[in-house]
Formats: structure tokens, C-alpha cells, sequence
């Protein structure tokens, strides 16, 4: 039987010469392999109590309809600077190429909830720590992060252990 990891496309040399990206379009375009991805997602959260999904832009937003819809519970953006048109309070953080912003209505979230902050990939943590913060600035309690991918050689596992994350991923790739 395939798994998650079975369906994941790899590209050489996308979006610079000698990254492999690790594309999950063709996961979710997969009903199989989409519904195997959520269901995985979810998996260690059963019997949880989880009030909110934060999604991470972009293919965050993906997973985390789906998966707030499989929960009942409302789904939280946090996207790229300027792109929320309510007030906001932003995070920057070190990319793998370059420095970002990612914003959050700053009342998208209220004090004591507990949230699951999805991605599709962890790589070096910074997107997902500075999610961490924004959620955690507006006094909401992160009971998880969950991933369909983890590159392990990039450390974002380990910081957000350091953080006291518990997190969770479906696969792994070596390498960058
Ligand atoms: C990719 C990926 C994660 C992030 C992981 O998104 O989808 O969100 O990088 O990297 P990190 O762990 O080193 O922070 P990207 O910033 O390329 O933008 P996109 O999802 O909007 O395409
Ligand atoms: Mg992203």
C-alpha cells in the first residue's frame, strides 16, 4: 500500500539550483492521498481538546481546512506581511532565503484556547516558531504542530522541542 510519502513529487532544482523541493500538490491532488494525509494529521490528537487550527501560509491553508473541518473548530490564518486586511500584530523570522514577516488578526484567537498550527513542511522551524509567537501573543495555548514533511538535516524539530512543542510529521526527506 502507498503512503503519504509515496505520493510527495520531488523537484531538483526549484525554487535555486540544488534544492530539492519536496512538492505535496501532487499528495493532495490524490483523494487517497490527501484523506491518508489528514487522517494522519489528526491522528495523535484524538480525545484532545483542540478550539482553533492555525494555518501556515500557504499550503497550510490546505491542510488546516481540512483539518478544522474534520474537528468542527473554526481555521486561523497567519500570512505573509500586508495580506490580511484586519488589524494584525506580525512576526518576522530568518528564512532559508532571506527575512519574512507573517501576520495574525489580532483577534483571531482568544486567551486559554488551544490550537494545532499545520504546515505542509518543516525545515529550519522559523515560519512555524514565528506562528508560535503570534499565537502565543495573543494568549492561546499551542498543543501541537503537524507537518506531512520533516527535513530533519535543518533542525526545525529540535527547536520547536526547545520551544516545549510537541510535534508531529508524517515523513522525512534527507538532505535540504
Ligand atoms: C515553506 C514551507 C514552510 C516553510 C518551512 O514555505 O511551506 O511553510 O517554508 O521552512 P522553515 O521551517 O525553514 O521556516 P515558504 O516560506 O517557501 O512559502 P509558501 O508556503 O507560501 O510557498
Ligand atoms: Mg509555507
Amino acid at each position: 500500500m502507498k503512503t503519504v510519502k509515496d505520493y510527495i513529487r520531488t523537484i531538483p532544482d526549484f525554487p535555486h539550483e540544488g534544492i530539492m523541493f519536496r512538492d505535496v500538490t501532487t499528495l493532495f491532488s490524490d483523494p487517497r492521498g490527501f484523506r491518508m494525509a489528514i487522517d494522519q494529521l489528526l491522528h495523535p490528537y484524538a480525545g484532545e481538546r483542540i478550539d482553533r487550527v492555525v494555518g501556515l501560509e500557504a499550503r497550510g491553508f490546505i491542510l488546516g481546512g481540512a483539518i478544522a473541518h474534520q474537528l468542527s473548530v473554526g481555521f486561523v490564518p497567519v500570512r505573509k506581511k500586508g495580506k490580511l486586511p484586519g488589524k494584525t500584530i506580525a512576526q518576522s523570522y530568518t528564512l532559508e532565503y532571506g527575512e519574512a514577516t507573517v501576520e495574525i488578526h489580532d483577534d483571531a484567537l482568544q486567551p486559554g484556547e488551544k490550537v494545532l498550527i499545520v504546515d505542509d513542511l518543516l525545515a529550519t522551524g522559523g515560519t512555524c516558531e514565528a506562528g508560535i509567537k503570534l499565537v502565543e501573543k495573543l494568549g492561546a495555548e499551542v498543543v501541537g504542530c503537524a507537518f506531512i514533511v520533516d527535513l530533519p538535516e535543518l533542525g526545525g524539530r529540535k527547536l520547536l522541542e526547545s520551544l516545549g512543542m510537541k510535534v508531529h510529521m508524517l515523513c522525512e526527506f534527507e538532505g535540504a
